[in-house]
């Protein structure tokens, strides 16, 4: 077959804008792989400039307070902007060795102990906050008849842990072979387990914090200038009469501790070293001094405002204002998580018109923190 001129031009020609579609396609693919690539290269330091910042934020937002005594401030602004994140880090690492604690054995007061943890997330105490509680309820049981207060108290426990960065613990009870339902199995004895903190703070539950800092100025107080009263864990349970307390466990202490929970160790015996080991608290004074030299009252019970009289001042913004902790405890009234009938209530309230506006408000602020804090009403106090 012959081909005439005019074909072979016009096949010439069709190759022609072939080849150069082709070479406009490729020089084009190229361009926009290199643009792909120097995009890439643009965003990658981007990405990691924002770590960066967002953890010195982070750092700089979880510590917002310095470790012990305040540094003098630095008349060198620069050398002070170099020094800081250093500083972040040493008050962070020394803040992670002090922490608020809660050992909770009964479901029904596990709310209580979220509350403290959700205010103390709130005031951004930067302590940690770790909540013990019996291995059982975490667990689920397939197939057996569900608690109401289990399920209450796993979404509690995914509260504390997700909304308040709570650590949780869970325990086995103290001795091996007892009762895990029973809350006398698991006894305040177990916060010496928690070797990996240098101070504790106990916090009885039914109680509020109005203001966290001078709390956390006794976490991280050199325990020299806490003019504490060190008494023994087993008198504290039997007196069942402090708001608040400290613990410093020891390797000792916790080696005692290991021991007992070996199943070989008799029942008897595990009693009787648990009579003899030294288990010592700290109770601080209930009236402190604050860095800046204001006064504060550490801790007071609610039940104390009935102590003043009618006829006396009773100065309301001071309390307000200058109380950290309020442990709401008013025989004959059972908690502050009851709702109760009117008479009883009116039975406990204080006679000076000042403080009992105050009491108000502490039973006030106790419901509505439960409510925000748990997702919980009162209860209906049914009597006996
Ligand atoms: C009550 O206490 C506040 C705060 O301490 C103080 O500013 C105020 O003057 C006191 N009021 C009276 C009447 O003493």
């Amino acid at each position: 077959m012959l081909l005439t001129s005019g074909q072979i031009s016009a096949g010439i020609s069709s190759f022609v804008v072939f080849l150069f579609t082709s070479l406009l396609f490729l020089s084009g693919y190229v361009l926009q792989q290199r643009t792909v690539h120097s995009l890439q290269q643009a965003i990658k330091p981007v990405q990691a400039q924002a770590q960066h910042n967002a953890q010195s934020v982070q750092i700089a937002t979880s510590v917002p307070k310095t470790f012990g005594n305040a540094p003098a401030a630095s008349e060198n602004e620069a050398h002070q902007s170099t020094l800081s994140s250093k500083e972040d880090d040493i008050a962070a690492e020394k803040w992670s060795q002090v922490a608020y604690v809660q050992l909770v054995a009964d479901p029904t007061k596990l709310c209580a102990s979220v509350m403290l943890f959700g205010t103390l997330h709130d005031l951004k105490s930067p302590a940690h906050r770790v909540l013990m509680f019996p291995k059982t309820w975490a667990i689920t049981q397939s197939g057996e008849v569900s608690d109401p207060y289990l399920s209450t108290s796993r979404r509690l426990l995914k509260i504390a842990a997700k909304r308040y960065g709570v650590i949780l613990k869970p325990l086995d009870p103290l001795l091996s072979g007892t009762d895990e339902s029973a809350p006398s199995s698991y006894p305040l004895s177990l916060l010496y387990s928690l070797t990996e903190y240098t101070r504790l703070i106990h916090l009885s539950s039914s109680s509020i914090i109005l203001d966290s800092s001078p709390l956390d100025n006794i976490l991280t107080f050199p325990s020299s200038q806490i003019d504490a009263e060190t008494i023994s864990l087993d008198a504290l349970t039997a007196s069942a009469s402090s708001s608040l307390f400290l613990i410093s466990p020891s390797q000792e202490n916790h080696q005692s501790l290991a021991f007992l929970q070996q199943p070989q160790v008799s029942k008897a015996a595990a009693t009787t070293i648990l009579e003899t080991a030294k288990f010592p608290i700290n109770i601080p004074p209930a009236h402190a001094i604050n860095p800046d030299g204001s006064h504060v009252t550490l801790s007071t019970m609610s039940s104390s405002l009935r102590n003043i009289r009618e006829d006396t001042f009773f100065n309301s913004t001071a309390f307000w204002t200058e109380t950290a902790f309020v442990h709401l405890w008013d025989p004959p009234l059972r908690g502050p998580e009851y709702e109760v009938p009117r008479e009883m209530k009116q039975s406990a309230r204080p006679r000076n018109q000042d403080a009992a506006k105050i009491w108000d408000m502490l039973y006030d602020t106790y419901k509505g923190r439960r409510y925000d804090h748990c997702g919980l009403e009162l209860d209906i106090w049914r009597g006996d």
